[in-house]
């Protein structure tokens, strides 16, 4: 018996396996219930006594043997299975799925794109300032309304460092360290301590404009936002512009574009007014070019600024603020463009 059992060892770790039959072969033939190994259990009440132990101990290690050697052949026959079915050579590739800018982004680039044209290049300043470059250089009197806390975020006081409220900060900082004649533009982010809701948010995006040189005139300052008002609302658009009040521009404006939704005939969006406002303009106040530096007897100058979330919002069409900020794929999917 013991030279049977030998035998079937022997047997078995010369078999080899290359397909599933071949598998099934082996197990019928000694792992089965009808196999060689049950038979020699069968056969086990025959052995005699003395040599019970040895026998068993002998069957015991030939059949973990076989399952083991069972359970690799299973393993190899399916890796090579799984291998050659997944490897389509011919298949296509994913497709890579583009993504889409932000739409503060997009409209940011747009306004970039349409002063370029007219030759204003771009800078930027710092999120964080002082109050001269925030307040006191731009002639906001010391107890303006928007010096105060309720709007302003501070970070330390005397000396004031604070988040900026504008970007027209940073016309402070191109005329102390630019010659005129300067034709630029700021964009960046600002900050203002305000309660959250659709229509205002406590952090927002602008985009601020300088031009400096002789002789500019309120006439230019006309001319260029008409022209950037036809570029991003399209050649029909109508422009108005309203006095208006800021302590760094004299005289100064606001300025409204015709609605583009009604195209002026009063709809819901321009409240029934056919008019849009959108930026903040003027000539620049004699006392801030001296305050940076600049000779105000030889150079004039015209600024503007304008908030990039109110221009999306009208040419998206887009009436809750929040929604540029929750970075919703569903939201932002939908805006694609060559900017
Ligand atoms: N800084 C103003 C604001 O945040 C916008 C503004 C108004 C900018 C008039 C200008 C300007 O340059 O001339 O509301």
């Amino acid at each position: 018996m013991i030279d049977k059992i030998k035998g079937l060892l022997k047997e078995t770790e010369e078999f080899r396996v290359k397909s599933a039959e071949e598998l099934e072969h082996f197990r019928l033939k000694y792992l089965s219930k009808k196999g060689e190994i049950s038979q020699l259990f069968g056969d086990f009440k025959n052995v005699p006594n003395e040599i019970k132990k040895e026998v068993g101990q002998e069957i015991n290690k030939l059949k973990q043997f076989a399952q083991e050697k069972f359970d690799q052949f299973k393993e190899s026959l399916e890796d090579a299975d799984s291998e050659s079915s997944s490897a389509d050579l011919t298949r296509q590739g994913e497709p890579i799925e583009l993504g889409s800018r932000h739409p503060i982004s997009l409209v940011r680039n747009e306004i970039i794109s349409i002063f370029n044209r007219l030759g204003f290049n771009v800078n930027e300043g710092p999120e964080i300032e002082d109050d001269w470059h925030v307040f006191s250089a731009l002639n906001f009197p010391p107890e303006h309304p928007a010096r105060d806390m309720q709007d302003t975020f501070f970070i330390e006081k005397d000396p004031d460092i604070l988040l900026r409220t504008h970007t027209s900060s940073v016309q402070v900082r191109v005329m102390e360290n630019q010659k005129p004649p300067i034709r630029s533009i700021f964009p960046g982010r600002v900050f203002r301590n305000e309660a959250i809701s659709a229509r205002a948010h406590c952090i927002f995006h602008q985009v601020e404009g300088l031009y400096v040189a002789e002789n500019v005139s309120f006439a230019d300052l006309k001319q260029t936002l008409m022209y950037f008002a036809k570029e991003m609302f399209g050649e029909q658009t109508q422009i108005r512009l309203r006095p208006s009040y800021f302590p760094f521009t004299e005289p100064s404006a606001e300025m409204d574009v015709s609605c583009s939704i009604c195209g002026g005939k009063g709809c819901n969006v321009c409240k029934y007014t056919g008019w849009l406002e959108i930026l903040g303009c003027g000539m620049v106040d004699p006392n801030v070019l001296d305050k940076c530096g600049i000779d105000s007897e030889k150079y004039t100058g015209f600024a503007f600024g304008m908030g990039i979330e109110r221009i999306a919002m009208l040419k998206y069409q887009v009436k809750d603020l929040r929604l540029y900020f929750e970075n919703d794929v569903r939201f932002l999917k939908q805006f694609k463009s060559a900017y």
